[in-house]
Order: C-alpha cells, then sequence, then structure tokens
C-alpha cells in the first residue's frame, strides 16, 4: 500500500525512535496513535528476529497492537522502564509537548514520567514555537465534568466535552476527556499546576520536562531532532 507522505514521515519518526533507543534486554513504554503505531510496528520486527523486549502499552488499542505481533506485555510497576516511545499533538522547542488527541493521555503521561528517557516522535505539521493552537485535551472523572468544563472556561479557554458519536467519549479508563482551546499557552508549566488543581481532573495533555528527545520523521526517511 502506498503511504502518503505524512505517514512516511510518521514511519520514518517511529522507526528511528526503534532503531536508536531500544536495547536487547530492555523494558519499554509504548505509545498510541498513527505515529507510535509506527514504532510499534518496529517493536514487532526486533522482537520476531529474536530481541527481547518487555512492553508496557498506554492503551487497550497498542495492548492489542502489541498481542498481534508478538510484543510480552507487561503491567506498569513490575520493571523499570528503560525507554518510552509516544507520539504528540504539538512539540515546542523547549520539548514540551501537547498529547493526548486520541484520549490515551493519563496512561501515556504516567509511562513517560517512569520511563528513564521518554522519546517524543513527531512530523514537521506537529512543531510550534509555543503550545496551544490545539485544544488541550484534560481527563476528567464523569461526576466533575461539568463543573471543571466551567472552571477552566474561568481560566480563558473554549471547552468542549469530546464526543464519540452521539455519545461523550469515554477513555480506557472510565473518564471523560475536555478538549480545552487556550489558543496560546506561554506558560504550560503554571497551567498544568493549576488544571491538576482543580478536584477532578485526572491527567492534562501537557507534557513539560518530561521529553528528553524529541525526533522528527520526514517523508524522505531522514530525520532531525532537538
Ligand atoms: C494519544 O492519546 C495521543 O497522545 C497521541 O500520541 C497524539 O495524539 C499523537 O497522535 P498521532 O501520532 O496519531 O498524531
Amino acid at each position: 500500500m502506498e503511504l502518503s507522505l505524512e505517514d512516511s514521515a510518521k514511519r520514518a519518526a517511529g522507526y528511528a525512535a526503534v532503531d536508536r533507543f531500544v536495547r536487547d534486554d530492555t523494558c519499554i513504554g509504548l505509545g498510541t496513535g498513527t505515529t507510535a503505531y509506527w514504532a510499534v510496528q518496529r517493536v514487532g520486527e526486533v522482537v520476531a528476529r529474536g530481541r527481547k523486549v518487555r512492553a508496557v502499552a498506554t492503551s487497550v488499542a497498542t495492548e492489542q497492537q502489541c498481542g498481534d505481533l508478538g510484543i510480552p506485555l507487561i503491567a506498569l510497576g513490575d520493571e523499570p522502564l528503560d525507554v518510552a516511545i509516544d507520539g504528540a499533538d504539538e512539540a515546542a522547542p523547549d520539548r514540551s509537548l501537547i498529547k493526548g488527541g486520541g484520549g490515551a493521555l493519563f496512561r501515556e503521561k504516567a509511562v513517560a514520567i517512569a520511563a528513564r528517557t521518554f522519546v517524543a516522535i513527531v512530523t514537521e505539521r506537529k512543531l510550534v514555537p509555543q503550545l496551544g493552537a490545539f485544544p488541550l485535551p484534560v481527563e476528567v472523572v464523569p461526576f466533575s465534568a461539568r463543573y471543571v468544563a466551567r472552571e477552566i472556561e474561568a481560566f480563558g479557554a473554549a471547552v468542549r466535552v469530546r464526543s464519540h458519536g452521539a455519545a461523550a467519549f469515554v477513555s480506557d479508563n472510565g473518564n471523560v476527556i475536555l478538549d480545552c482551546a487556550f489558543h496560546a499557552i506561554p506558560e504550560p508549566d503554571g497551567l498544568d499546576a493549576r488544571l491538576r488543581g482543580l478536584h477532578g481532573v485526572v491527567a492534562t495533555g501537557l507534557f513539560v520536562g518530561i521529553a528528553s528527545h524529541v525526533l522528527v520523521g520526514n517523508a524522505d526517511g531522514s530525520i532531525t531532532g532537538f
């Protein structure tokens, strides 16, 4: 199947992350989404060739992909995580990220924080001078969703409860996602702390000070990074 230029770039980023960071006999975190998909495929290839890795998956979808590829799964906390690899919706020059466009932000952040090294894999489209054009996903306990939405609106964002067809989107943890359009987030760390201070917020999609590498894939297979 012919890949689009964007998908070729995602594949380049996913493959490069695995080739550069996944060593034999290690424990890895595997992300969620259309870029992380390619990293998981590459891990499947190296496992089939005999490399021994154990993986923590960040979503039910990634668990299923790992199962299909014969990648052994463990639970978060079973072993120290050497490296985690995941996509992002936005990446700023200081390697702060917005994640959660696919709704897996809580488990993605749990895995990224636990890993010794966290590698974000993106295409050029995801690079921004400042975070915030992409609506920030915030995972919220359903009971508190309307209350938290109002509080976040008071911070200056337009808030939308993410839907899935006619119903609300439900995360793998049974929660809802609020997509919060701030348009510009000049102080991601401060906003993350304010949001996490709201009772009912489970996790935000702001990943600040977590990624040690951002790999940018290009359609010709080349990689840049920062
Ligand atoms: C999943 O919840 C997200 O955090 C993804 O990692 C992010 O949305 C990037 O997804 P794509 O690689 O599909 O753009």
